[in-house]
C-alpha cells in the first residue's frame, strides 16, 4: 500500500500520513523502516499513543530496550527528579549534539518519542543528517576521514552542560570506559555516516589543538540548515528517528517547566566495527 509521505526538508524529515490503528497493526513496518533509513527522522501527528501502545508499535519494528533506567520498556526523558533521578544531570548532555551510546558496539537503531509535558518555550527537538553531511565532503576529505578514529566519553557531553561536577559525579560519568570508533560508519546497506557528536572527544594520533579543530569543523560542517530538521512539539505526535544516522539535541527550555518525554528505544543491529 502506498503512505502519504510529506518531506520536511530535501535531506532529513517526513511526516507520514498513518493514524494510531494502522500503526499498531504492523501492515506498514518494511515501508516505515526503509522511510526510516532514508529519511533518519518521521513524524506521526495525532497519534496520542499510551506507553503500552507505543511499546506494542515499536515491537512491530523490532527487539525494544529494557534496564535499570527504564521502566517497563519506558525511558522518561525529563529533568523532574521526581519522574528520573538521573536526569538532572546525565540528560544535561541531550542539549548538544549527539548519538545515543557511542559508548557500545551496536547503538540502539533507533528511537520514539512521544510527550506527555510540553515546556511553554524552547524544548524542540533537532536531528541532523549524518548521511548527508559525509556524502556532501569533498572527495579528499572523505577519503583522509576513513582512515581515522575517534575517541568517545559520555563524560565529553555531560561535562559541557554541567559546570563544577562533583568528585562523585565525575567517577560515575567514567565508569563507562572511552570507545574508540571509526570516524565514518561503513553501514551493511554500503552507504557511509559520519560517526560525531558531543561524545566524541578526541581523534586518534592527532594532537589537541588538531583534534579540536578538526572535530569543531566537522560538527559546524554536519550542523548546516540544510542537514538539520527541527521538530515543534505537539501533543499527540509521535517521533522516530535513526540512531545511525543522524544525531540530536534538545533546544534549551525551562528546565523546571515538567518537559517530559517518553522514550522507547529500539535494539541496535549493526556494529560500528563490523566492517574495516
Ligand atoms: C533522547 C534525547 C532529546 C529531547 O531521548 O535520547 O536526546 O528532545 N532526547 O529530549
Ligand atoms: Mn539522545
Amino acid at each position: 500500500m502506498s503512505l502519504k509521505v510529506t518531506d520536511m526538508s530535501p535531506s532529513i524529515g517526513s511526516e507520514v500520513g498513518l493514524g494510531r490503528e494502522a500503526l499498531l497493526a504492523g501492515t506498514h513496518t518494511a515501508q516505515i523502516r526503509e522511510l526510516l533509513e532514508k529519511r533518519g527522522v518521521l513524524v506521526f501527528h495525532d497519534i496520542n499513543f499510551s506507553d503500552e501502545e507505543m511499546k506494542d508499535f515499536a515491537l512491530t519494528l523490532g527487539a525494544i530496550q529494557d534496564g535499570s533506567t527504564y521502566e517497563n520498556g519506558i525511558f522518561k526523558v525529563t529533568f523532574d527528579p521526581e519522574h528520573n533521578p538521573q536526569g538532572l544531570t546525565y540528560l544535561r548532555g541531550t542539549l548538544e549534539w549527539h548519538i545515543d551510546r557511542t559508548d557500545i558496539d551496536v547503538p540502539p537503531l533507533g528511537s520514539m518519542l512521544t510527550p506527555r509535558v510540553l515546556s511553554p518555550a524552547g524544548g524542540q527537538t533537532e536531528f541532523a543528517n549524518t548521511y548527508a553531511a559525509y556524502e556532501d565532503l569533498p572527495e579528499d576529505e572523505k577519503r583522509q576521514y576513513e582512515g581515522l578514529r575517534v575517541e568517545h566519553r559520555s563524560e565529553a557531553a555531560i561535562s559541557k552542560r554541567v559546570e563544577n561536577p562533583t568528585e562523585e559525579q565525575l567517577a560515575a560519568w567514567r565508569s563507562n570506559p572511552p570507545k574508540l570508533h571509526p570516524m565514518v560508519w561503513h553501514h551493511q546497506s554500503g552507504r557511509k555516516s559520519l560517526l560525531l557528536g558531543a561524545t566524541a572527544s578526541r581523534v586518534d594520533g592527532l594532537d589537541e589543538a588538531e583534534s579540536d579543530a578538526l572535530l569543531e569543523r566537522l560538527m559546524d560542517w554536519s550542523e548546516r540548515p540544510e542537514y538539520v530538521y527541527q521538530h515543534n512539539w505537539r501533543m499527540g505526535d509521535l517521533v522516530i528517528w535513526d540512531n545511525t544516522g543522524t544525531m540530536h539535541r534538545v533546544v534549551p527550555f525551562d528546565m523546571e517547566s515538567g518537559r517530559r518525554l517518553h522514550r522507547v528505544t529500539l535494539e541496535g543491529v549493526e556494529s560500528i566495527q563490523a566492517v574495516a
